[in-house]
């Protein structure tokens, strides 16, 4: 686990080749086991594995091209409706969490399966709302890349663990 975890990045250079649809399908799976707020597991996905709309999903993440490189885009949409029901005013903030948890399940799932990722969420999401008829109350929280490296990318930065966690007390950094 700690070496799926270490081994989790970004990855914006990919291979042309393609993730076997049994690998999408665990990593796919693996959003049902997340934590939700009221158990309401408000997340939905749509995957994108045709190249045009690979494109148009770069263009409308403000041009970042790498992304139609990908072998898929996972769309992680987020239905509120029934958080909205149970939770009022917070619903924004927990529905979002709860796809957080979602997609991290999902990335590190991939990287269990030797499969590397991007998480992004410069986007339109009215342009990609309309090219995939993803309904008004639905919000499009992120775009999941997901395929082969070319070359795996180092980790640029990761915080010290002192400047990160306190003991007791905020700021107390002795155990
Ligand atoms: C909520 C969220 C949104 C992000 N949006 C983008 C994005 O739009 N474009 C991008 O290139 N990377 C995006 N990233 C990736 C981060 O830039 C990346 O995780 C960070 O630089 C650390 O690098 P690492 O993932 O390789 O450790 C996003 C990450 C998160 C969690």
């Amino acid at each position: 686990m700690k070496k799926i975890i270490q081994g989790l990045g970004t990855t914006k250079n990919y291979l042309d080749k393609k993730i076997k649809w049994d690998k999408l399908t665990e990593i796919l799976d693996s959003i049902r086991y997340a934590p939700s707020s009221g158990d309401l597991q408000n997340w939905k996905v749509v995957v994108v594995d045709d190249l045009e709309n690979k494109k148009k999903l770069a263009k409308f993440s403000y041009d970042q091209t790498w992304v139609s490189k990908a072998s898929v885009v996972l769309v992680v949409c987020n239905d509120q409706s029934e958080v909205k029901r149970m939770f009022k005013g917070k619903a924004d903030f927990y529905s979002t969490q709860n796809c957080a948890a979602g997609i991290q399940n999902m990335l590190l799932r991939a990287t269990s399966l030797g499969i590397d990722s991007a998480w992004i969420r410069t986007f339109n999401a009215e342009r990609i709302r309309s090219l995939l008829s993803i309904p008004e109350d639905i919000k499009i929280d992120a775009l999941i890349t997901l395929g082969y490296a070319k070359k795996r990318e180092e980790k640029v930065r990761v915080n010290e663990l002192k400047n990160v966690v306190y003991f007791r007390e905020w700021g107390n950094s002795e155990l």
